[in-house]
């Protein structure tokens, strides 16, 4: 069965970007892809060290912690939703410990390391053929940057982005609040969003 994670950064507990990923996911269930949200915040996972163990481990040689299980359902995932609130015009510390291990290894499990007199042909990576989009939430500002900085991660790491009529953002959180469901803009676009993420993923897995 087709299937789509949806990993969300957000250290709080019921947060407004659990709010929009969850509902986009359950816009993905009436299109019958089978879903899993992942929340970020009861999870441990260290910060890369750039000790670039992986690339000749073909694995994160960090003391373990909950990288490998994310990891794990990321690569059995045909698409991937990243969620984040923006905090101070950037996504979360939670997303960025993450995605810096995930792509360096996801990289280096299909290519070995040139030296500076060999040229990269790059092999794909581990997330080869699967669609990504992102979801950022803010109060006001900082949207571009952070939604930016997800896009960045998702196309240089071989993924393909799926957009909806508006940018995938939600507005929420003013004071704190979770509020993310007043946000009736935001609710249309993570359904488009939704629609068009199962209509791709069907029409590569065909
Ligand atoms: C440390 C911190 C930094 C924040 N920085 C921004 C910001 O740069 N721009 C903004 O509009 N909102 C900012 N906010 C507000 C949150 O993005 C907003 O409340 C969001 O809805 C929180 O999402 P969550 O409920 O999923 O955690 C910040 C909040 C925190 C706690």
């Amino acid at each position: 069965m087709l299937k789509v994670v949806g990993i969300v950064g957000s250290p709080r507990v019921k947060s407004n970007t659990e709010y929009y990923t969850q509902f986009t996911l359950n816009e993905l269930e009436k299109h019958g892809i089978q879903t899993e949200l992942i929340t970020l915040r009861d999870k441990k996972i260290h910060h890369c060290t750039g000790c670039y163990g992986c690339i000749e481990a073909k694995k994160c040689t960090l003391p373990k912690d909950d990288f490998d299980e994310v990891f794990n359902k990321m690569l059995e995932a045909d698409g991937i939703l990243i969620g984040s609130p923006v905090y101070n015009s950037s996504s979360t510390a939670l997303v960025k410990a993450l995605l810096d291990r995930a792509g360096f290894l996801g990289r280096w499990i299909n290519n070995d390391m040139k030296d500076k007199s060999e040229n990269y042909q790059w092999k794909g990576t581990a997330f080869s053929g699967k669609v990504a989009a992102p979801i950022t939430v803010a109060r006001r500002a900082g949207q571009n940057f952070t939604f930016a900085e997800l896009l960045l991660w998702m196309t240089v790491n071989d993924l393909m982005v799926i957009g909806s009529h508006y940018w995938n953002v939600g507005v929420a959180g003013k004071g704190g609040a979770v509020d993310a469901h007043e946000d009736l803009e935001g609710e249309s676009i993570m359904q488009h969003l939704a629609e068009n993420m199962a209509h791709v993923i069907k029409q590569l897995k065909k």
